[in-house]
């Protein structure tokens, strides 16, 4: 019997508006995953908190399938990836929200692995961004939970297909990200087919623009956030998928609160530059009873061992 392995990963928002399928945020949601070997070949899973009823628990389960792919990327000897693993999986990202629950499951899953394999210390955040983003789809979404912070990412040619990179960013310490989170679950796949497949050159234009401010307002000048998080390229697109979500981001920049659709939807992400208690209250007040509005610290730090 090995020693169990502790995992934390923070939930993401991808996006924030103008920076579709590159910028992204780290949040102080967090999920945990305990790992350990144990005698045999089966994998068990226990999950508790969000997903719990719902996610399978056998080997098909999402962490469990990338604690494998994993093991064998890390394990040269190929003898890892066969034993029998023990999970549990304490989620508290929310699941289908838009706030990066699959990056979550991936990016713990991987360092779940490399921490089994007794590699930690070998495997870079850039392997750990490259590998998630092959398994995830996005490096958006997967790069923030890697690196904490906001990250902006990308993707490379590479010898065998697109290489996920991405860097990261401190936030400036007055932003506090404010979430509305809804009851229903939006599929990222519905999403990702609402967008079309060609742009105006004026609206990729108003992104750009807004996409580099975004960066140097969430590092250095909140109070330009407003007009940072503006967007042309996907949100508008998306509104048959998430009507509610984007009359409630419409509605409190209409309040003059920085806001946007976070990741493929449906939860919105606002931002509050010092006290976040009055955008708590404004973003409430709009979005009613069916959101759960509260304000998440950004994370500063991605996945790690407990
Ligand atoms: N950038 C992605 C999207 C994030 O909006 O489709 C979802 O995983």
């Amino acid at each position: 019997m090995t020693a169990e392995v502790v995992v934390e990963v923070p939930a993401t928002s991808a996006n924030l508006g103008p920076g579709f399928d590159s910028l992204g945020l780290a949040l102080a949601v967090v999920d945990r995953v305990h790992a350990r070997f144990v005698p045999g070949s089966a994998v068990t899973v226990e999950v508790v908190g969000q997903g719990a009823g719902t996610v399978a628990t056998d080997a098909s389960n999402l962490v469990a399938r990338v604690v494998r792919t994993g093991l064998a990327a890390f394990d040269e000897s190929g003898e890892l990836a066969g034993r029998g693993l023990a999970l549990r999986c304490e989620n508290a990202v929310p699941h289908g929200r838009g706030l990066g629950s699959s990056a979550a499951a991936i990016v713990g899953a991987l360092a779940v692995a490399a921490h089994l394999a007794d590699v930690a210390d070998a495997v870079s955040s850039a392997e750990l961004v490259a590998l998630a983003t092959r398994l995830e789809g996005h490096p958006d979404n997967v790069a923030p939970a890697v690196l904490g912070g906001a990250t902006v990412a990308w993707l490379e040619t590479g010898e065998v297909g697109p290489v996920g990179r991405a860097v990261r960013l401190a936030v400036h310490p007055d932003v506090t990200p404010v979430l509305a989170i809804p009851e229903q679950e939006c599929a990222t796949e519905r999403a990702r087919g609402a967008l079309p497949t060609r742009v105006a050159h004026a609206d990729a234009v108003f992104n750009v623009a807004r996409a580099a401010l975004l960066v140097h307002a969430l590092a250095s000048d909140p109070a330009l956030l407003l007009e940072a998080t503006d967007d042309r390229l996907h949100q508008p697109q998306r509104r048959s998928v998430y009507p509610a979500a984007l009359g409630l981001v419409e509605a409190v920049r209409d309040a003059r609160i920085p806001a946007a659709v976070s990741g493929a939807g449906p939860s919105v992400i606002a931002f509050a530059v010092g006290d976040p208690a009055p955008v708590v209250a404004r973003l409430a007040e709009l979005a009613g009873p069916a959101w759960q509005v509260r304000a998440v610290p950004v994370a500063a730090r991605g996945v790690w061992a407990r």
